[in-house]
C-alpha cells in the first residue's frame, strides 16, 4: 500500500471461527490512514467478518472466536483492558442493511452525543443538522424530525444510519455495503460523501460493485474464501493485479 501513510489499523495473523466454521484464515493487512480502503470477494468469503473485526461488533455473535491482532494506532483492539464500546464510538460501522432506532429521526441522531455527555439542545440541534447534511439527507426530513425512522425509505434509512455515525465524530468509519439498498442518485450522492470523508476519516467499505470501488477507493483488499488473495492500490488491483484470481473476478470471470 501507500507508504508515504500512516497506518490506521495493523492485522496480524487474523483468524475467525463461527463455532468450528473457520471463516478467516490467517490474514495480515495494513489499512492507510485518511485513505478509503475497499474489501471485495465473492459472497460469503468473509468480507462482513473482517470488516466488524475492526470495531468489536462480532463481540455480539455467540460461537464467535478470534486470534491474531487487531492494531488500531499502535494498540490491539482485543487487549482485556480495551473498552469495546469506546472502541465502538471512535470506529463506526454502517451495516448492509439499514437498522434504524425505533426512535425520531433526532433522537437517532442526537443518541450517540447524548452517550457522549452532550445535554445542550443548542448543540444537539446543531451536530443533527450537520450530521444529516453530511450524509445528504436533510432536504428530505428537515420538516419532520420529530417522525419515527422508521418510516422513511430504505435508502433514506440508510442515510440516517450514515449520519447517525459520524454525529459521534468517529475517527474511522466502516461501511458494509452502504449502497445495496440505494437507487443511483442517492447511490453517487453517498459516494460523493465517502470521498468528502476521506479529509478527516479514514474509510473501509465493503462493496459488490466494481465500478464503486474503482471510483471511491485508494485501495482494494481482494478476499476469496476467508484469505486475501491480494491487496494494494486501487489502480494497480484494476489494471494489473498479480494473481490469476483476482483478474478473474474484476472481470466478472470469476466461478
Ligand atoms: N452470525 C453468523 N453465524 C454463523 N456463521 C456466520 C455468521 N455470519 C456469517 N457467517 C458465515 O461466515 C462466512 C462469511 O460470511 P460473511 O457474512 O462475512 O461473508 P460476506 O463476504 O460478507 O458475504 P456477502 O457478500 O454475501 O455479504 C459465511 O460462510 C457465513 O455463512
Ligand atoms: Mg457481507
Amino acid at each position: 500500500m501507500n507508504q508515504q501513510n500512516n497506518a490506521a489499523f495493523e492485522v496480524e495473523s487474523l483468524n475467525a471461527w463461527y463455532g468450528d466454521h473457520h471463516v478467516l484464515k490467517d490474514n495480515d493487512l495494513r489499512i492507510d490512514s485518511k485513505c478509503i480502503t475497499a474489501l471485495i470477494g465473492p459472497s460469503g468469503c468473509g468480507k462482513s467478518t473482517f470488516i466488524r473485526c475492526f470495531n468489536r461488533m462480532n463481540d455480539f455473535i455467540p460461537n464467535f472466536k478470534l486470534s491474531g491482532k487487531v492494531i488500531f494506532e499502535g494498540q490491539d483492539l482485543y487487549q482485556p483492558q480495551v473498552d469495546p464500546i469506546e472502541v465502538r464510538l471512535r470506529i463506526g460501522l454502517v451495516f448492509q442493511k439499514p437498522n434504524p432506532f425505533p426512535k425520531s429521526i433526532y433522537d437517532n441522531i442526537a443518541y450517540g452525543p447524548r452517550l457522549q455527555g452532550i445535554k445542550d439542545r443548542t448543540k444537539l440541534d446543531s451536530i443533527v443538522e450537520s450530521s444529516l447534511k453530511k450524509a445528504a439527507i436533510w432536504d428530505e426530513v428537515k420538516d419532520k424530525l420529530k417522525k419515527s425512522a422508521l418510516a422513511l425509505s430504505g435508502g433514506q434509512q440508510q442515510r440516517l444510519c450514515i449520519a447517525r455515525t459520524l454525529a459521534v465524530e468517529p475517527e474511522v468509519i466502516l461501511l458494509d455495503e452502504p449502497c445495496s439498498a440505494l437507487d443511483p442518485a442517492a447511490t453517487s450522492k453517498i459516494e460523493e460523501l465517502i470521498i468528502n470523508l476521506k479529509e478527516n476519516y479514514t474509510v473501509i467499505i465493503v462493496t459488490h460493485n466494481m465500478q464503486q470501488a474503482g471510483r471511491v477507493s485508494d485501495n482494494t483488499v481482494f478476499f476469496f474464501n476467508g484469505v486475501i488473495v491480494e491487496s494494494g492500490e486501487t489502480k494497480n488491483i484494476f489494471t494489473k493485479p498479480l494473481k490469476k484470481q483476482t483478474e478473474d473476478y474484476i472481470t466478472g470471470r470469476f466461478g
